[in-house]
Parts: structure tokens; C-alpha cells; sequence
């Protein structure tokens, strides 16, 4: 059976320039105002299709390298096309953040966006790399998302997801029993409370400021959301599914977008928390 294009977006990860747009790209100016006026090395983790980099060679033209640490060579691949303009000042790298390993660098910027649930239940490794790697008075930005969870720790996506579930024909009850069974950890139970994750950060690192604010999803198609879906969160949920019911989950889960935003206005909103970060007093 050939995958559908949906599936294959999923499987690649591709489509997030567009699908950016509508939640992760909007963090962009707020993150990079509480960057340091002059940079000089900046490294983005889990840099996906350097976006982030992109807009900080733009900004800041103190900066003499940037490094992107990333999974996906998928995206990789797509942010070397990206910044190749930008030429030797450019260093991306294949990097699993749950063991990072040694950068020859010392940044006095690092940005973490939208990536940190992904590395949920280890994320004191990369906490304990910044702190080892970031130059002594750098900053470390990091913002992390906050849904709501229910007594099962689902949420956020997850509900989308739930919906879209029920839609296909599963029990809503036994929803939580489907991700466990498939080993797979709802998004907001990947997701720490901001005091425990103040705890973890606070051993490596030393918190100058926070901020908060709302992160709000709209689109204007059941199209629209089953494409951010699956360029955001590729093939993670519709494992949940056999695979001739792929299509059709992603599918659902556009619908159910569609149904919450004619209903509330929005597809979610949820807290997002920027957290600004340099060296602990040696
Ligand atoms: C939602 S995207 C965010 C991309 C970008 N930072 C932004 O703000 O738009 C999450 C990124 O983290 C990457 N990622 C997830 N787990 C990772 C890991 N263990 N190591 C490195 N990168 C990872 C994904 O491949 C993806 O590019």
C-alpha cells in the first residue's frame, strides 16, 4: 500500500515553514529581544529548519558563528538550504539532545524553542551541557508550553488527538490505555510544571527572568490544522492507529481543530515561558 501525502509529510517532517506560522514562529521576535546586543557564537537546539538562525544572522551582525544541533536530517537538510548563503559562518550538526555530546564552542547564546517536551524524562543532560557550555555570563533562552492535564496527564494535543480517536471508532475511556499500550507519553505529561522544571534548571544555571504569555492557535481549515500537525508532530500520534487508518487519522484530527475553532474562536491556547538563563557564580 503506498502512504498518502499526508503520511509522507509526517515521515519527513516537511511543510513546517508554513506550519510554523501558526504557534512555534510567533516566538521568534519575543525570545530574541532578550538576547544580548552583540553576540558573538550563538547555538540553537533542536534548530529544525534554522529558522531561529536565520533571524539571528540577520539581527545580529556581531555574530561570527552559529550552530545548529538537530535530530531530523530532514530538517537538517532543509536548514542547510536555508542559511547557505550564510556560508562558513554556519555549523549544523546531526545531535540527540537526550545524550549531547561535547561542542568545541563556547556560545554566549543558546536558544531552546519548542523543543523540550521531546527530551522529557532527561532533560537535566541538556540542562547540565549549557551549563558546562555557555561562556561564563552568556544566555541560555528557553521557552517551554504549559497545557492543561487531566487525571490521565493528557492534554493539549493530546485532546485533539482523543477526538480524533473517537471519531474513528475507539472508546473515549480507553484512550489512555491506547497510548500506554503504544508507549507513547501524552505531550503534557512530557511536559514539567514550571516548578519542577525551575528545580532542574537551578542546578546548572542561574534564572534571570521569566515571562509568560499566551500562545493561541487559529486556522481557517480542517486542511490547515491536519498539516500543522503533521509537520509539527510527524508520526508520534498516528502510531496509535493501524496503518491503513493513517490517513484518516490525520484527517480527524484536522476535523476535530476545526470543530474546536468554530466553537471557541481558537484551536488552543495555552501559557508559553520564556525563561532567561546565564552562568552560575563560579
Ligand atoms: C517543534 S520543533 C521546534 C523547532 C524550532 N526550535 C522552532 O522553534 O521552531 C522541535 C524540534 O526538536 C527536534 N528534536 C526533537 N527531539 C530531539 C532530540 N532528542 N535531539 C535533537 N533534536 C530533537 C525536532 O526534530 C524538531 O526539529
Amino acid at each position: 500500500m503506498t502512504n498518502s501525502a499526508v503520511e509522507i509529510q509526517a515521515s519527513t517532517l516537511s511543510g513546517y515553514s508554513d506550519a510554523s506560522k501558526l504557534r512555534q514562529a510567533n516566538d521568534q521576535d519575543w525570545v530574541l529581544a532578550q538576547a544580548p546586543a552583540a553576540p558573538r557564537v550563538h547555538a540553537d537546539l533542536g534548530s529544525g529548519i534554522g529558522q531561529l538562525l536565520q533571524a539571528t544572522l540577520e539581527r545580529f551582525p556581531s555574530l561570527e558563528t552559529v550552530v545548529g544541533l538537530e535530530q531530523s536530517t530532514f530538517r537538517l537538510s532543509e536548514a542547510a538550504s536555508r542559511l547557505q548563503r550564510y556560508g562558513g559562518r554556519v555549523l549544523l550538526r546531526q545531535a540527540d539532545l537526550t545524550a549531547p555530546e561535547p561542542l568545541e564552542l563556547s556560545p554566549d547564546l543558546i536558544t531552546m524553542t519548542s523543543v523540550l517536551h521531546w527530551l522529557y524524562p532527561v532533560e537535566e543532560r541538556i540542562f547540565d551541557w549549557v551549563g558546562q557550555h555557555l561562556a561564563p555570563g552568556g544566555t541560555f533562552l528557553l521557552t517551554t508550553y504549559h497545557p492543561a492535564r487531566d487525571g490521565h496527564g493528557l492534554g493539549g494535543e493530546d485532546e485533539l488527538v482523543r477526538e480524533a480517536l473517537v471519531a474513528l471508532g475507539h472508546d473515549r475511556a480507553l484512550v489512555p490505555k491506547l497510548f500506554a499500550g503504544e508507549d507513547i507519553l501524552p505531550i503534557a505529561t512530557r511536559t514539567r510544571g514550571t516548578e519542577g522544571l525551575k528545580e532542574l534548571l537551578e542546578r546548572d544555571l542561574r534564572i534571570v527572568a521569566t515571562t509568560e504569555r499566551d500562545a493561541v492557535v487559529r486556522v481557517d481549515s480542517a486542511a490547515e490544522y491536519e498539516h500543522f500537525h503533521a509537520a509539527t508532530f510527524g508520526d508520534y500520534y498516528s502510531r496509535l492507529v493501524e496503518p491503513a487508518k493513517r490517513a484518516a487519522f490525520f484527517g480527524a484530527v484536522g476535523e476535530a481543530a476545526w470543530r474546536r475553532q468554530q466553537e471557541r474562536g481558537h484551536v488552543s491556547n495555552m501559557p508559553v515561558r520564556l525563561w532567561n538563563m546565564t552562568t552560575r557564580p563560579a
